[in-house]
């Protein structure tokens, strides 16, 4: 507090200061005043944000015209603060965008009313909170307004209705509640707005009906996304008046009455989204909608009525959704050979009779009928589509081929072949669709709605890069390549994609790179084919090429960064990367070679190996086939992984590092050492080495089932139940208790994570990976401290701040492990960190049922997973931001032994669990079948590189 205070009296000196000095510069002195304001009270802004003269010495992501501050762009840049400043005086400003800085909180003050000049305000992902001022009404020129994404709560301004120019409005993902404002009399409402063609409220708490008023054929609307709130009332039949709308999304309300039949009006309609409503009245008929090609209709109280016959003149149709809609009869043949279609999900009705899809259907047709009554099913063919028709009485006799009536409905992955040579990157660069390594921006796209389904049509994906590229370049922006991959939709229907983007000039972006990209794509300046609007979000960039993040208040980032994973995790980023220099200068000034006196033949020097053999390069060359690609079983930043058979018929695993990211010899030296004296049923055994021709080879035992991580994939080879999963959560304690308590001297591991836990043929796990590991002694250099290393999502906060390496890190990683056994999820997706996840997921519900939720389906109902709670409750002792409150390895293992003893008695044995119960609970509510597990996979999908120069 003291240090606050003290502080504050400096900020004034320093205002006033660079007050004086700002006359003498280029920039206008109230201008510069709010900027110095600015960087007094926030923390990570451009290192170059220094003096006094904003526009004269180019402050990264200022742009000035005539002396004036006309655009602030400061995206992605990892900024913090609790205020938003008081910006008022910068009354020439055109564009705000401070997106994607999580770590600005504070409220919008009235004084944004005095930005008489801005047109375009962007928001996305902050954490900005409290009501959004009225005065924003006050600011005629806006043309653009993002909000999404932050926690805003209170009314929407109706004064937002004078925006004439207003033409894109999104207050999406925000806790903003009331009715939608429409006018009365003088006083503005959202009718006004004539020239919007974007209305995006989605994800917030609306109340009320949506007033008829509010749309009239004057209006230029073309995406009306009004979904996730609770509007009630009568869809009005006013909406069937728009001429351009394109998207309707107002599923997940509590809208009720019949669909207004002219809605068939809506002739440009692409996508119509009316699921989860308490919609009745027949079946709206939707004839004459030429271009629709994504129907949602599931979850309403529509009259029983046969398939509708007029969806089989709907020829522009990709995906239909009509669950729960009390369907009956025959589905009519016809509807399979729509020529576009993707997707049919008919689950959850009475749909009878015999089912008959004839012949001409498209190519990847998914087809879930679930839960209907169908009797018979006439095959014609052998059909290649994705097709459920678990809970028909078909699938209680024996008239049915197995995989029809199999539970899940799934996408195959599809992966696009690596267009680049056999390469890999050293391990923060990634390699771009160029084949070339650098370090890439990376972010998440959110579509609003999309009009197909079909997730392995990588053609979708390669229009949109190409669609992005071409928007980067045609705005000047040094982009070398995009690679979008993990396409998945959301529980909100959203389409999430992950986006890499690559630099193009040196391996990493600057500043103004970055803020200019974070800008351009929530901007959203596309004419996308196939997908609906979007925004962006990023985490931030690892890796400035403009130098280290600035930052005022160390004392109280730290402070703050309880709860805060994600400020951790871009903390770390940049702490890897100034590590990662330090330590390639480290190298290059170590030259003695350890090896010179170590020679086969000089029987002294080599007592330090305890079984382990030496080889020759000359032997690994011959039995991997001189390294042939059909041996090759992996590869990674180190390098690559040959499989080989010994002379004497051993199965061995050779890792051989590439160059670059070679050990120094001592590491080397010392990480066989380490190795050779490791003998445990849990841990993997090294057989031997190679350390000749330059080369640096290392020979373990082969372990046939690959890593865990592979088989908690979307599409694992094998398939792991509970008590196995249990079984292989003990082993990898056992493993890591063994290093830590039994090890002479004990060892802490230091990248414990699912990828370095391997399964041999009896599903035995073993902890492999020895690279990074340290022994846990005094020795001479006393540095048992300095280097922060580990894998991202598993590195353990507090080791990270304090740079104390104890055994409670690896403890950290294990906890990771045990919610991706429990989860199947990655450390980190979509950019939310599974401890976070699961943290927030508990303290949000009252019983458990939100986390059996997050459960992997595939190891059935969490509810009858005996202990699932205890590991759960384990597993976050593990992952506590305090080491000290962590259980040892010793004490996992006696409490996954004691979870392990009850699950095996437990009624619930493992068949109960893979046939029958687990059908019950997939008994799909929609939810269910929309759900991440049943469309995730990882795709990846790359634009052709263009180059700029
Ligand atoms: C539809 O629902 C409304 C309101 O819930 C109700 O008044 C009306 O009678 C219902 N109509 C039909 C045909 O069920
Ligand atoms: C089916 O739809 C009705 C509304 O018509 C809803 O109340 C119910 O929860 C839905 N059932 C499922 C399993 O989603
Ligand atoms: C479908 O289109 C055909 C040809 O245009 C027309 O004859 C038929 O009546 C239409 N069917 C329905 C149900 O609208
Ligand atoms: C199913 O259809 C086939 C061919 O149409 C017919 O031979 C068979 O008897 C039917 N089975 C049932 C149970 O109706
Ligand atoms: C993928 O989508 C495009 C665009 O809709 C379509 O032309 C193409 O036939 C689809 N490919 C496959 C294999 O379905």
């Amino acid at each position: 507090m003291l240090e606050l205070m003290g502080s504050r009296s400096h900020i004034f000196l320093l205002i006033f200061v660079s007050q004086i000095l700002a006359i003498l510069g280029q920039t206008n002195s109230n201008d510069a005043t709010a900027l110095f304001a600015i960087k007094s009270s926030w923390n990570n802004l451009p290192p170059n944000w220094e003096g006094s003269d904003p526009c004269g010495s180019s402050w990264a992501g200022i742009i000035c015209t005539n002396s004036r501050i006309t655009s602030i762009k400061l995206s992605g840049m990892g900024l913090e603060g609790n205020q938003f400043g008081d910006l008022s005086s910068l009354t020439a400003l055109q564009i705000l965008d401070l997106s994607n800085n999580v770590g600005l909180k504070g409220t919008l003050s009235p004084s944004i009313g005095n930005l008489k000049n801005l047109t375009t305000l962007i928001l996305v992902g902050c954490s900005f909170f409290g009501p959004i001022p009225e005065s924003i009404g006050s600011l005629q020129q806006l043309v653009f307004i993002s909000l999404t994404s932050n926690s805003f709560t209170g009314p929407i301004p109706p004064s937002i209705g004078n925006l004439s120019k207003l033409s894109w409005l999104d207050l999406s993902d925000n806790k903003i509640s009331g009715t939608i404002p429409i006018s009365r009399g003088s006083e503005p409402g959202l009718d006004w707005l004539v020239n919007t063609r974007h209305l995006h409220l989605s994800k917030n708490q609306l109340s009320g009906p949506i007033q008829s008023r509010l749309f009239s054929p004057t209006m230029k609307l073309i995406h009306v996304i009004l979904d996730h709130n609770k509007l009630i009332g009568d869809i009005p039949e006013s909406l069937g008046s728009l001429p351009n709308l394109e998207i309707l999304r107002l599923d997940w309300n509590s809208l009720n009455g019949p669909v207004p039949s002219n809605l068939t009006m809506l002739q440009s309609l692409n996508e119509l989204y009316l699921s989860n409503n308490n919609l009745n009245g027949s079946i709206p008929d939707l004839t004459g909608m030429n271009f629709l090609s994504y129907v949602g209709m599931s979850n309403n109280s529509f009259n029983p009525s046969d398939v509708p016959k007029w969806l089989t003149n709907l020829t522009s149709l990709k995906t239909i959704y009509m669950e729960n809609t009390t369907l009956q009869g025959q589905i009519p043949v016809e509807l399979f050979s729509l020529p576009n279609l993707e997707t049919i999900g008919l689950a959850n009705n009475k749909l009878n009779g015999t089912l008959d899809i004839g012949t001409g259907y498209g190519n990847n047709l998914t087809l879930d009928l679930r839960n209907n009554s169908i009797q018979n099913f006439t095959q014609k063919a052998e059909y290649n589509m994705n097709i459920s028709l678990t809970g028909n009485p078909i699938c209680d006799g024996a008239g049915a081929t197995a995989r029809y009536c199999a539970v899940q409905i799934s996408n195959d992955s599809f992966s696009s072949p690596q267009s680049c040579p056999a390469m890999s990157c050293n391990s923060d660069k990634a390699l771009s669709p160029t084949c070339k390594c650098s370090f890439p921006y990376t972010g998440t796209l959110h579509f609003f709605s999309l009009s197909f389904s079909n997730l392995e049509n990588s053609s979708y994906f390669t229009t949109l890069a190409g669609s992005m590229m071409s928007a980067f370049l045609s705005n000047g922006l040094p982009v070398d390549s995009v690679s979008l991959s993990d396409p998945t939709i959301d529980i909100y229907l959203y389409l999430q994609i992950e986006a890499q983007i690559f630099p193009s000039t040196q391996d990493s972006f600057n500043r103004t790179s970055t803020s200019s990209i974070g800008y351009l794509l929530n901007r959203n300046p596309f004419q996308l084919q196939f997908f609906g609007p979007f925004f962006f979000t990023s985490e931030g960039y690892c890796c400035f090429a403009d130098g280290k993040k600035k930052s005022s208040h160390t004392g109280i980032i730290i402070g703050a960064s309880v709860g805060g994973a994600v400020l951790v995790l871009l903390t770390l980023c940049a702490g890897l990367y100034a590590f990662r220099q330090r330590n390639i200068a480290k190298r290059a000034g170590h030259s003695s070679n350890p090896f010179e006196s170590w020679d086969r033949d000089k029987s002294g020097a080599v007592p330090q190996l305890k079984g382990a053999r030496w080889f020759s390069f000359e032997e690994i060359r011959k039995c991997t086939n001189n390294f042939s690609e059909s041996n090759c079983i992996g590869s990674g930043g180190y390098g690559k992984v040959y499989k080989a058979t010994l002379t004497a018929g051993e199965v061995v695993a050779i890792k051989r590092a590439q160059h670059g990211s070679m050990q120094g010899a001592f590491e080397f030296k010392t990480e066989i050492e380490l190795l050779s004296r490791i003998h445990h049923k849990n841990v993997v055994n090294l057989v031997g080495f190679c350390y000749e021709q330059g080369e640096q080879m290392l020979v373990y035992e082969y372990i046939p089932k690959g890593t865990l991580r592979e088989s908690l994939s979307v599409k694992p080879k094998l398939q792991l139940e509970w008590t196995r999963r249990l079984r292989i959560a003990l082993d990898a304690a056992r493993g890591l208790a063994y290093l830590h308590e039994l090890a002479d001297p004990p060892i802490i591991h230091r990248d414990v994570k699912s990828n370095n836990i391997l399964l041999d043929d009896h599903l035995t796990a073993k902890v492999a990976d020895f690279g990074l590991s340290k022994l846990l002694r005094d020795d001479d250099k006393g540095h048992v401290t300095t280097q922060v290393k580990g894998t991202l999502g598993y590195l353990d906060p507090e080791y990270y701040m304090s740079q104390q390496l104890t055994e409670k890190s690896d403890v950290y990683s294990f906890g990771v492990v045990l919610l991706e056994l429990i989860t199947a999820r990655a450390p980190i997706e979509r950019g939310k960190h599974i401890v976070r996840l699961v943290a927030e997921t508990i303290f949000d519900s009252e019983d458990n049922s939100k986390l059996y939720q997050l459960i992997d389906p595939r190891i059935g109902p969490g509810s009858k997973l005996e202990g699932v709670d205890r590991l759960c409750t384990l597993a976050m002792r593990c992952v506590n931001e305090s080491g000290a409150e962590r259980p040892s390895m010793g004490e996992a293992v006696k409490e996954i032994e004691s979870i392990l003893e009850l699950a095996s008695l437990s009624k619930y044995t493992e068949e109960d669990l893979t046939s029958t119960s687990y059908g019950d609970t997939t008994q799909v509510s929609l939810d269910d079948f929309y759900n991440d597990k049943a469309f995730d996979y990882s795709g990846k999908y790359t634009s052709g590189g263009m180059n700029i120069t």
